[in-house]
């Protein structure tokens, strides 16, 4: 099976879907103007809690069809709507479906696997032609910048994400992942390709800030041998729980084609 970082075996997965939902509504205006309509055939490829998944089968109704696959699919629930089909696949590794989409959706899922270019073609090869790929991803070239005028609160949050994002790149994360995308994108033919990024202002204490701390609480092994302390480690979830400390998401940025 595929390296990936943040196991979904890991109860803490499930604070992790709950502080990347804060990025469904743009993942939904990004679909839409994707296109999904009634009919639609789509493979959701590392659904995560297959919410994106089951949004896609209300797009698509009870003529589509919504393939939700994941290397580790048990915070999905089970398919609960006509045409959702939900699904243990590794995108790197197993044989493609063995039909061809409409439209395949991917968010923060190839930046974390080394062969992400392979994947690419996969996924190109698994569309039907004029079918849409949509890809997100942070872009991690633009680490959070804390918005505050407090010099501790910036030395409190650096001193672990720092060290965090580097613990991620040395395990196969690409940090010019999303920013390479439009390019590569058009350099692989497709058509009409369209670039829209979102980021927001988290708040300490709130659902999405949470995704700082099970990232660092994932990744404490690495960060530890990076010479974070754990003195170090509390005080950055303690600052997370601040409400007086707001610092601005990730980039998020989402890429859509059309297959020639
Ligand atoms: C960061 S989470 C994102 C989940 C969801 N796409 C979202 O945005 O909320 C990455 C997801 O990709 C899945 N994943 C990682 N490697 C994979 C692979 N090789 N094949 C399929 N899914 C994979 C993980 O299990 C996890 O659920």
């Amino acid at each position: 099976m595929t390296q990936y970082v943040f196991d979904n075996a890991d109860t803490r997965a499930e604070t992790r879907f709950a502080a990347l939902a804060a990025f469904d509504a743009a993942s939904h205006a990004v679909l839409a103007a994707a296109g999904v309509a009634p009919g639609w055939a789509c493979w959701e490829v590392g659904g995560g809690d297959g919410g994106i998944g089951r949004w896609l089968a209300d797009q698509v109704g009870a003529g589509g069809s919504v393939l939700v696959t994941d290397i580790d699919p048990h915070w999905i629930p089970a398919a609960d709507r006509p045409g959702l089909t939900v699904r243990r696949h590794d995108v790197v590794t197993d044989e493609l479906p063995d039909t061809t989409f409409d439209l395949i959706h991917a968010r923060l899922v190839l930046i974390h696997l080394p062969d992400r270019h392979a994947v690419l073609d996969r996924l190109t090869a698994a569309l039907n032609p004029g079918g849409r790929l949509v890809l997100e991803e942070f872009d991690l070239r633009h680490p959070p910048t804390p918005r505050t005028a407090d010099p501790h609160h910036v030395a409190t949050f650096d001193a672990v994400h720092t060290p965090l994002l580097r613990a991620l790149e040395s395990r196969g994360v690409d940090a010019t992942w999303a920013g390479s995308l439009p390019d590569t994108f058009v350099a692989r033919g497709f058509l009409d390709v369209r670039v829209n990024t979102t980021t927001s202002l988290w708040r300490g204490g709130s659902e999405e800030i949470q995704l700082h701390r099970v990232n660092a609480e994932q990744l404490a092994g690495p960060l530890a041998a990076a010479g974070v302390s754990p003195r170090a480690l509390a005080d950055f979830s303690a600052l997370l729980e601040d409400p007086t400390f707001t610092v601005w998401s990730y980039p998020m940025v989402s890429v859509t084609g059309t297959r020639a």
